[in-house]
């Protein structure tokens, strides 16, 4: 299955925009991590947008390189010529399909956005061979007229047909009967490939994209840590993640999975943007445990409380963290750690002078 990271989302972030210069750092990162398509800017947007699909073209030789534009064709004109220099170039192309969009902001008809969604497929074949086309917020659309657009779409010469989720509307159940609608309804949908786009404006974006993945889709487009427009994009590290631990999801990846925790400390440092610490996967707290009965079970056999070991993603190793919730056998590790053997009577008493000290101060450490 191919994993399209999104950069170009990724940075509609306020205040959190990257220079070309990181944007090819995050790229060649991206490259190492095993993504296969990168969707590096929207390049009519602006001279910085535009240079660094250029740069990022130039910079990296593997993933699949992906432009934005709307359904214009001076979008599609310019998205190409930022192109001119990548190995495998993508156009992604697209207009909104929801009653919303169709009516209020396109002010046009469905049949007049179907005609535009074709003109604009047929213009970016002039350019490149693979064109994504994105039906903007199918996630509300009416699933007949989806079909029928996405239909089109590829009879036009898509070979990728993106179902975003823009608003981050969709409960799961919903996003995936919209992918099983399009695999059952459209009669060519064989001849591309479905992608997710989800969003997580109900803290859904993951379960959405595992759910259209379950029902056929082949292509998830994902940012590191989720970051992405207002409450982000589907978090890639947590799609790898489910995908597996989960082996009845019937796809494979090839992500790179011990380079997601700095691939995601990456992210966030040159973004400016902190990960909360109880972030699946990649916050701080993700492999922490705290509570006396998970420490004992932890430290009697990972698995009681771990369901990812952290090596797999990078994390040198699950941490004990000493608190007043916490037990003997996690007090015993970190003293077995330093060097001080201490059995029976003798660790009680030592014990119980550290739920004295531990209710005073939040965290103890080795000084401690
Ligand atoms: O969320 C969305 O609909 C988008 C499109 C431009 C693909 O980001
Ligand atoms: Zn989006």
């Amino acid at each position: 299955m191919d994993f399209r990271y999104d950069l170009r989302d990724g940075e509609q972030v306020p205040g959190c925009q990257l220079h070309t210069e990181e944007k090819i750092v995050v790229a060649r990162a991206l490259e190492a991590l095993g993504v296969d398509i990168i969707e590096a800017g929207f390049p009519i947007s602006s001279p910085g947008d535009f240079n660094s699909v250029v740069a990022i073209s130039k910079a990296v030789s593997e993933p699949i390189i992906c432009a934005l534009s709307r359904a214009v064709e001076k979008d599609i004109e310019v998205a190409a010529e930022a192109l001119r220099y990548a190995k495998k170039g993508r156009i992604h192309t697209g207009i909104g399909v929801s009653p919303y969009h169709i009516q209020y902001k396109l002010r046009s008809t469905p049949e007049a956005i179907i005609e535009r969604a074709v003109q604009a497929v047929k213009f970016a074949k002039r350019f490149v061979e693979d064109v994504e086309f994105y039906a903007e917020d199918a996630g509300r659309a009416d699933k007949e007229f989806l079909a029928r657009i996405v239909e089109q779409a590829i009879k036009a010469g898509a070979t990728v047909v993106n179902i975003p989720d823009t608003t981050g509307y969709c409960l799961p159940e919903q996003y995936g009967a919209i992918i099983r609608h399009l695999k059952n309804e459209v009669p060519n949908i064989d001849k591309a490939i479905i992608a997710t786009h989800c969003h997580n404006d109900l803290g859904m974006a993951t379960a959405n994209t595992i759910s259209g993945v379950q029902q056929g889709a082949r292509q998830v487009e994902v940012t590191i840590n989720g970051i992405g427009e207002r409450a982000g994009n589907t978090s890639m590290e947590e799609v790898v993640m489910a995908i597996q631990c989960h082996h009845a999801i019937p796809v494979k990846t090839d992500i790179h999975t011990p380079k997601i925790y700095e691939t995601s400390r990456l992210v966030s440092k040159l973004m400016n943007m902190p990960v909360q610490p109880n972030k699946a996967i990649v916050g701080r707290n993700a492999f922490a445990h705290s509570s006396g009965i998970h420490q004992d079970g932890v430290l009697k056999h990972r698995e009681n409380y771990e369901i990812i070991d952290p090596q797999s993603v990078g994390v040198h190793e699950s941490s004990i963290v000493l608190t007043a919730r916490s037990g003997r056998a996690a007090l015993k590790h970190h003293l077995d750690a330093l060097g001080v053997h201490l059995e029976g009577e003798e660790l009680r008493l030592v014990y119980e002078d550290f739920l004295l000290l531990a209710d005073k101060k939040r965290d103890i450490g080795p000084k401690d």
